[in-house]
């Protein structure tokens, strides 16, 4: 883990977010599988999730969000970024990386853009690649999206994905600033256990097992060990906050104003609330409206924390999240004063 000190910092200057127009509920999600809205929000916290059409592409909802975020950070007159991160569990294409393409349809320029792939954490890896470039005098400026369509990876057979999962984006602007400045991230924790990585796959397509020689043992969706990778989210994010927490000695009480962690199942989430000692009500919640969205669900949950109030200006904020690879981790900073787009 990293500690704050002397040195650049990386902050949050600029934040947007898009999910796409079609919210799929319970109610008609149980009439294409059989469920019902009765077990999905009392297992997952989950009422509806939003699908993106066939024509729409993770690109395109990354290029959504990241231009709100562009335009959210230019009340500080600066619409330039020197580098594009793009975390997706859900590229366009498994070669090349979606950022490039990103950052050119933005109209970033000729820009350093590539992607983070740590499934539910991406979003969490890519501040922190993000806060790297900026600590090294690499970058000045820097746009992280977390974006998924994540509904073009499930098995359509599969009940419990369908119920979880779903699509959007969301993006920071990241410039170099001081570690004492409001929007400051840090530090960061991170992990990682390879020896989970059969809880959550997507099987075929990759060098172990390529499509022409899979046969009709091919399998090109996503799939979850459910319970194995509850209890390794509620441990592992526990203990990740509970590191920089450890490490905030200047946050009286050693707790945060507001949780905004990766929207996995509302039950994970106050499993970990619980025991680091949240109350509840302090740990923001919209995976009622927009369920798990993978590597956008901590940008998605910044802004509507942001627009309903339950983050300002000031505010202590304490990320986490925890995905397939095994990855997780948890961030800290105090909320900056900004208007997301
Ligand atoms: O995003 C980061 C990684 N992901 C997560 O953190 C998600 C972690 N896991 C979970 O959120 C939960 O394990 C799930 C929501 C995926 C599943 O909930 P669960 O309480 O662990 O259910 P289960 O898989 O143990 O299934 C319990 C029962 C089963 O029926 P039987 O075998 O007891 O008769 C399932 O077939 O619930 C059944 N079930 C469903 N029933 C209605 C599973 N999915 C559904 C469904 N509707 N959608």
């Amino acid at each position: 883990m990293n500690t704050p000190g002397a040195g650049r910092a990386a902050i949050v200057c600029g934040l947007g977010t898009c999910v796409p127009p079609y919210a799929l509920t319970n109610e008609e999600l149980s009439t294409l599988v059989d469920t019902s809205d009765a077990w999905i929000r009392s297992r997952t916290g989950i009422g509806r999730r939003h699908i993106a059409d066939a024509s729409t592409a993770t690109s395109d909802l990354a290029i959504e969000a990241g231009g709100r975020a562009l335009k959210s950070a230019s009340a500080e007159g600066n619409t330039a970024v020197d580098a594009v991160i793009v975390a997706t569990t859900t590229p366009d294409h498994p070669c090349p990386a979606t950022a490039p393409l990103v950052a050119a349809r933005l109209g970033l320029g000729t820009v350093p853009a590539f992607d983070v792939a740590a499934v539910c954490t991406g979003f969490l890896y890519g501040l922190a690649a993000g806060a790297g470039l900026i600590a090294a005098g690499t970058a000045e400026r820097v746009l992280v999206i977390g974006a998924e369509t994540f509904s073009r990876i499930l098995d359509p057979e599969d009940r419990s994905g369908r119920a979880i999962f779903g699509d959007g984006a969301g993006a920071v602007v990241l410039r170099a600033g001081e570690p004492d400045e409001p929007g400051a991230l840090g530090p960061f924790d991170l992990g990682s256990d390879g020896t989970g990585s059969d809880l959550i796959t997507v099987r075929t397509g990759g060098s172990r097992d390529p499509y022409p020689t899979a046969g009709d043992a091919a399998d090109p969706y996503f799939r979850m060990n459910g319970k194995a990778v509850f209890r390794n989210a509620v441990e592992r994010m526990t203990e990740s906050s509970r590191r920089v927490l450890t490490a905030r000695t200047d946050w009286t009480g050693g707790l945060p104003d507001l949780v905004v962690a990766h929207q996995a199942n509302l039950r994970i989430l106050h499993a970990v609330a619980d025991r680091i000692g949240v109350d509840r009500a302090d740990c923001f919640v919209n995976i009622d409206r927009v369920g798990n969205t993978a590597a956008a669900s901590i940008p998605l949950a910044l802004g509507d924390a942001d627009r309903s109030g339950a983050l300002s200006a000031g505010r202590r904020v304490l990320l986490t999240a925890f995905g397939g690879g095994l990855t997780w981790g948890a961030c800290t900073l105090t909320w900056p004063d900004i208007q997301p787009a």
